[in-house]
């Protein structure tokens, strides 16, 4: 896409010849080049991708997914599709495409060393440089087509929160419950989920990335649901809490904190805010809480091709929100042993604010065993 290119090169400084994009096996793919590419379907093993400064982009496609390639290519007259089946084929094509560009931008963050071993044998005397920053700065705030797919990505994630409280029923597992979840990401459009669904029964939901396991639902249990759909190629990341059964008044205190932390952090989102304001505002509230301390993570982070896209906001953030950032805002409290508490949402920056891409219900809700 031109557009996204010429977005890219504004923000590399110095800005070199060409940009080099180069896919692995999955999952070491560059979501980069499905940022400039925009081809909805399609695993695009190996490829690469050249960017030049006019906006033009050369793709390499294996004849795995041509067709998928050769149609994303017929509405963007930017791009070119070469299809090569060989490793030999594609060193050539590079080499040829890259012409006599004397200093190559790569993304260093996402490129595998493999392949800049090879790239460095094919290509000897070019000077490389690191694109990472200038990427990272192009796809932290999201064009129109962006926001479309993020906000779809979200609505299927909260069809799938709102369906949640019935399916807690004594019994169930961790891993059957996040397997159900995921199954209704699918049915609502989902391509996949954006990351491991976690699950987390009565103490485990003390540990943020916990992974669920064989664990039972028991009545007295509280539950953390942290889940995530990919909407062509566009992520969601929702957590919703619960509770199950016998009330427990203090689970519903942490409850009502994290909530007043989550609006909290909200109510600062606006253009030219420093990142780390909004994990502040969230903190202050924790911190004047008998939890005080118990939020032990940024309060959110970027999110778009992937569900991690971009900075976590925390306490050292500097740079400024802008509109079209889409971020999440998911504080939480956390109580070794016990169990934990986590509202998560998904919101883009608009000029005046922020408006929320997910919709499901964040209220406390005791579900009867
Ligand atoms: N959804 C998991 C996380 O944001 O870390
Ligand atoms: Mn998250």
């Amino acid at each position: 896409m031109k557009a996204r290119v010429e977005k890219v090169f504004r923000h590399l400084d110095p800005r070199p010849d060409v940009l080099l994009l180069a896919n692995a096996t999955d999952p070491h793919l560059d979501q980069t080049f499905f940022y400039l590419f925009d081809v909805p379907a399609g695993l695009f093993e190996g490829s690469v991708a050249i960017a030049h400064p006019d906006g033009e982009l050369d793709v390499l496609s294996s004849p795995l997914e041509s067709e998928s390639a050769y149609q994303a290519a017929k509405h963007d007259p930017h791009v070119k599709v070469h299809v090569v089946g060989r490793g030999d084929e594609t060193e050539g094509l590079v080499k040829k495409l890259v012409g006599s560009a004397a200093d190559i931008g790569l993304h260093y963050r996402e490129l595998t060393h493999d392949w800049f071993v090879r790239l460095s044998k094919m290509l000897p005397s070019v000077t490389w440089s690191d694109a990472s920053n200038a990427v990272r700065r192009a796809r932290v705030t999201k064009d129109a087509e962006e926001i479309v797919r993020l906000r779809r990505a979200a609505e299927i994630g909260s069809a799938v929160g709102r369906e949640i409280p019935p399916l807690l029923q004594e019994g169930v597992t961790e891993l059957g419950l996040a397997a159900e979840m995921e199954y209704r990401m699918s049915r609502h459009g989902a391509s996949g989920r954006s990351f491991a669904t976690i699950v987390a029964f009565g103490a485990h939901g003390a540990e943020p990335h916990y992974s669920p396991g064989e664990t039972r639902l028991a009545s007295g249990d509280s539950i953390v649901c942290d889940f995530g759909a990919y909407y062509r190629r566009y992520a969601s990341d929702i957590t919703r809490s619960f509770h199950f059964g016998r009330r427990d008044e203090e689970l519903k205190k942490i409850h009502d904190t994290v909530e007043a932390a989550q609006a909290a952090a909200l109510s600062v989102i606006r253009p030219g805010v420093p990142g780390k304001e909004v994990h502040l505002a969230a903190q202050r509230v924790i911190d004047a809480s008998p939890w005080k301390g118990r939020l032990n993570h940024g309060v959110g982070h970027s999110i778009g091709l992937s569900v991690h896209d971009g900075w976590g906001y925390n306490t050292t953030v500097d740079d400024p929100l802008e509109e079209g950032m889409a971020i999440t805002v998911e504080p939480g409290i956390y109580l070794p042993g016990r169990g934990g508490v986590r509202i998560e949402d998904d919101v883009v920056v608009t000029k005046t604010g922020y408006e929320f891409l997910s919709t499901a219900p964040r209220a406390y809700l005791e579900v009867p065993a």
